[in-house]
């Protein structure tokens, strides 16, 4: 077979060249060229040309693409009621974090409700998966594994089961043998994708791919594949813990809001009703630097505890390592509390964790974290039965944040008695008392955590 002849076309400008360079000879931008086939832009791929005439839009039949559950109850949750029928779905996430694993449970759920799953898979033998499946207990007459990787094949593959589901476990081991360029480039998870969306809307059945993250956690080459697909859904966590976060990144049938929490177990992945117990189930209290903090991830609330453990430095510039915590947050708040709140930690090492794996991004832990530097600092602990929650300005001020009562309510649910709270925050809801303060020094003032307090018994670092 004559080999299709190929291009490498600059994603900034369109140009395209024979050959790959690191420039682009046109528009002079680096590192853009990626190889696809040679034709009209667009990358020589069939374009699709719709019969359907235009209709008036109430005419539409919205129940066509109304979602099915595929049985895992938190992968429902976070689609807003399962699959759509001829929807693309990306699972990102570093690896070893799960993915194969919950694709692997959903493909099972999916075939004992009487349809038809393909499970494509360009990274483990079919006698690894099954031997997995056998461990899940997801052995399935109407499970099919096939280990294609090259884009005819996989077609073919779809073409002889017919399945109602596919997943095709990675996106990143397809190949497209028309292209040179190695599998996993740019230009092949373009090529490639391109052609699955295709064949999922021609025939109306659900696919799903898996991704691989990059170190810095976006989508490794593909950002073109965010576009292309339908849905994104990220599963995160801590793979020396168990928990697992599955978060929608785009939507095109619901909410980006929900958060799925799962616990990786000897037997696969289980869904996680109460995760703040999960997360709150070691902690030991009177810990000077430990403070927990009510976050909302997505609808949900979950309490999460923060520590701060500070140590004499001689290094000329002291470390601070933050886990679970955006490091650039921590040094704004040690900025703040060295200007507002006259703590020095200039002088000191600055450890902080978010307890449990699960990582906190979100503003409304500023108060708490800001608490636990101090306290770690003056060695007296936050009382056990106080949660903080707010966000810290670079005056020192503090700040509502979204779902105040939500957040208290959780607290109280979990026997917290009292919330640390900016002035402007809304009543607290029943069984939590609210402690309002207006900047970040008098929260440490009321809590009586101060470095100026005298030592406490168990002893600080000043
Ligand atoms: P996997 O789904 O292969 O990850 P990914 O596809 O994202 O690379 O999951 C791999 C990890 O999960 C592996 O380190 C072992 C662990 N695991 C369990 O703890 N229990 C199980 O039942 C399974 C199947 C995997
Ligand atoms: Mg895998």
């Amino acid at each position: 077979m004559a080999r299709v002849r190929t291009v490498f076309r600059c994603s900034e400008c369109g140009a395209t060249e024979p050959k790959w360079t690191g420039r682009c000879g046109s528009c002079e931008a680096w590192g853009t060229l990626s190889e696809e086939v040679d034709g009209p832009a667009g990358g020589g791929l069939e374009v699709t040309v719709s019969t359907t005439p235009p209709v008036p839009i109430a005419e539409v039949d919205p129940t066509e693409f109304s979602p099915r559950l595929t049985g895992v109850g938190e992968l429902d949750r976070v689609l807003g009621g399962g699959l759509v029928p001829g929807s693309v779905t990306l699972l990102g996430g570093e690896p070893g974090i799960g993915k194969s694993t919950v694709l692997l449970q959903a493909a099972s759920e999916v075939a004992s409700s009487g349809r038809k799953v393909l499970y494509l898979s360009g990274e483990e033998s079919p006698q690894q998966i099954r031997l997995r499946a056998e461990r899940l207990g997801a052995l399935r007459p109407r499970l099919w594994l096939a280990a294609e990787t090259a884009i005819p094949q996989v077609i073919a593959a779809i073409d002889h089961v017919q399945p109602d589901l596919v997943v095709v476990d990675s996106i990143q081991t397809t190949v497209d043998p028309d292209l040179s360029s190695a599998p996993g480039s740019v230009g092949q998870v373009r090529a490639c994708s391109h052609r699955l969306v295709q064949e999922a809307k021609r025939r109306g059945c659900p696919i799903v791919l898996v991704g691989h993250v990059t170190k810095d956690g976006s989508l490794a080459g593909p950002r073109v594949l965010e576009h292309v697909v339908d849905t994104v859904l990220a599963f995160e966590g801590d793979r020396h813990h168990a928990l697992r976060l599955l978060r929608v990144v785009k939507h095109r049938f619901g909410s980006t809001q929900e958060l799925g929490l799962f616990e990786m177990t000897e037997s696969g992945l289980r869904g996680v009703p109460d995760p703040s117990g999960l997360f709150l189930a070691d902690r030991r209290v009177g810990i000077p630097g430990s403070v927990v903090v009510p976050t909302i991830e997505g609808h949900r609330p979950l309490l999460v505890e923060l520590q701060v453990l500070v140590a004499g430095s001689n290094l000329p510039s002291p470390r601070r390592s933050a886990t679970g915590i955006d490091t650039g947050r921590l040094s704004l708040l040690l900025a703040v509390l060295e200007q507002r709140v006259g703590v020095r930690t200039s002088a000191v090492d600055v450890y902080a964790l978010a307890v449990g794996g699960v990582k906190v991004v979100e503003p409304g832990v500023d108060l708490a974290l800001g608490l636990a530097v101090v306290s770690s600092l003056s060695g007296w602990p936050v009382p056990g039965d106080v949660v903080a929650c707010g966000e810290v300005g670079l005056g020192g001020e503090l700040r509502q944040v979204a779902h105040t009562p939500r957040r208290l309510s959780e607290a109280a649910r979990l026997g917290f008695r009292k919330a640390v709270v900016p002035v402007s925050a809304p009543d607290a809801p029943d069984g939590i008392e609210v402690i309002r303060v207006a900047t970040l020094a008098e929260a440490v003032e009321r809590l009586g955590i101060g470095v100026d307090r005298p030592p406490a018994p168990i002893g600080g670092l000043r």
